[in-house]
């Protein structure tokens, strides 16, 4: 009886041992399921029609809105340190540019689709994103073709993005990214780019789970597309409904998309790994929005905590909760701190 005591007690003293696992820097790396890579890492790009322009946006620190003459020795610049893969948003300036259909979105001589040109042409390696949706373009701010009384009017809306989607995808877009959250875009960018026979080598990426909340305001000021008149609540997700975007989640799984996102990703941990479980098959990106960046630097700049240890925990949180990709402001600094 004497030797069980002994034995189980030592069992109960191994148990206990856990700090061997972890304490060198090398395996503590070790506990991850998954590290920080730069080829994990989607830098947003602000695009305005003023084609000599380089802006600073003030709620949203160190970024810039850049006209196309100023993207290129820009990009050229992150290339250098590794930068993989960029996500871009038309902001167009120019008076009058803006309609109820947002017919500027898919102009062919409009900073976006100029930009993908140009960006193929110079950079070949480099992997082009671009977000799709209406909001930068229509006169009434929203993500969409509306009906009299204000409301989104999901057929007419779909028809419009997919057709903006597929004019992105053919000015050479690696892949592309609706944000407007109508109901049934993903199926139906998936058959136009069947039709146009180019389905095979663009990738669709859906923002599935896009919350609403008080974190785009940043991202607004900059792209000049805060709606002039309700919200957004009747379209992107109320943050308490988790239910509601495992359905979405897996409607555009089935839909066709190609990699699941969800935004905002620190108040969202859960929700990526719902994405991940439901989407164990596809990569799960998750964007850290600009409303999550400015609240960042606005810790580190209170004295709250270093800027660098914040950007690396926030986004080792965004990683362990499922996500293989991050939209991230951050990445020009993480291409330094990566090397
Ligand atoms: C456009 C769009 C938005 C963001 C990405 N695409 C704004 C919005 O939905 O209001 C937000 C990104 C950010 O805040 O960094 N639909
Ligand atoms: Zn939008």
């Amino acid at each position: 009886a004497s030797t069980t005591a002994t034995s189980v007690s030592i069992a109960g003293d191994i148990s206990s041992q856990l700090h061997s696992g972890y304490s060198h820097p090398l395996a503590r790396s070790w506990q991850a399921e998954r590290q920080l890579t730069k080829s994990m890492l989607i830098y947003p790009l602000f695009i305005s029609d003023q084609d000599d322009e380089e802006v600073l946006i003030p709620s949203l620190p160190n970024q810039h809105r850049r006209g196309i003459n100023k993207i290129v020795p820009f990009v050229e610049s992150l290339i250098h340190k590794g930068l993989r893969s960029v996500i871009l948003f038309g902001v167009p300036l120019r008076p009058g540019t803006k309609d109820a259909l947002g017919t500027a979105a898919d102009d062919p001589e409009g900073p976006v689709i100029r930009t993908i040109q140009m960006l193929r042409q110079r950079f070949p390696h480099l992997y082009i994103v671009t977000d799709v949706c209406l909001c930068e373009y229509t006169s009434h701010g929203h993500c969409g073709i509306l009906r009299d009384d204000g409301s989104l009017n999901n057929q007419l809306s779909v028809d419009r993005i997919s057709d903006v989607a597929v004019a992105y995808a053919r000015a050479g877009a690696h892949c592309v990214a609706p944000s407007d959250m109508n109901d049934g875009r993903i199926r139906a960018i998936k058959l136009k780019l069947i039709e146009e026979g180019i389905a095979h080598s663009v990738t669709l990426m859906s923002y599935a789970a896009k919350f609403s909340g008080c974190l785009y305001g940043p991202f607004r000021d900059a792209a000049g597309s805060v709606p002039s008149f309700g919200d957004r609540k009747c379209y992107q997700l109320p943050p308490g409904g988790r239910g509601l975007a495992r359905r979405a989640i897996v409607r555009d799984i089935n839909e066709g998309a190609d990699v699941i996102m969800v935004k905002p990703a620190g108040q969202y941990l859960d929700i990526i790994s719902d994405a991940k479980e439901l989407g164990r098959d596809l990569p799960i990106a998750a964007y850290q929005v600009s409303g999550e960046f400015a609240m960042i630097h606005a810790g580190a700049k209170a004295g709250v905590f270093d800027l660098r240890a914040m950007a690396f925990e926030s986004t080792e949180g965004i990683l362990r909760a499922g996500a293989t990709i991050v939209v991230s402001y951050f990445t020009p600094e993480f291409l330094d701190w990566l090397d």
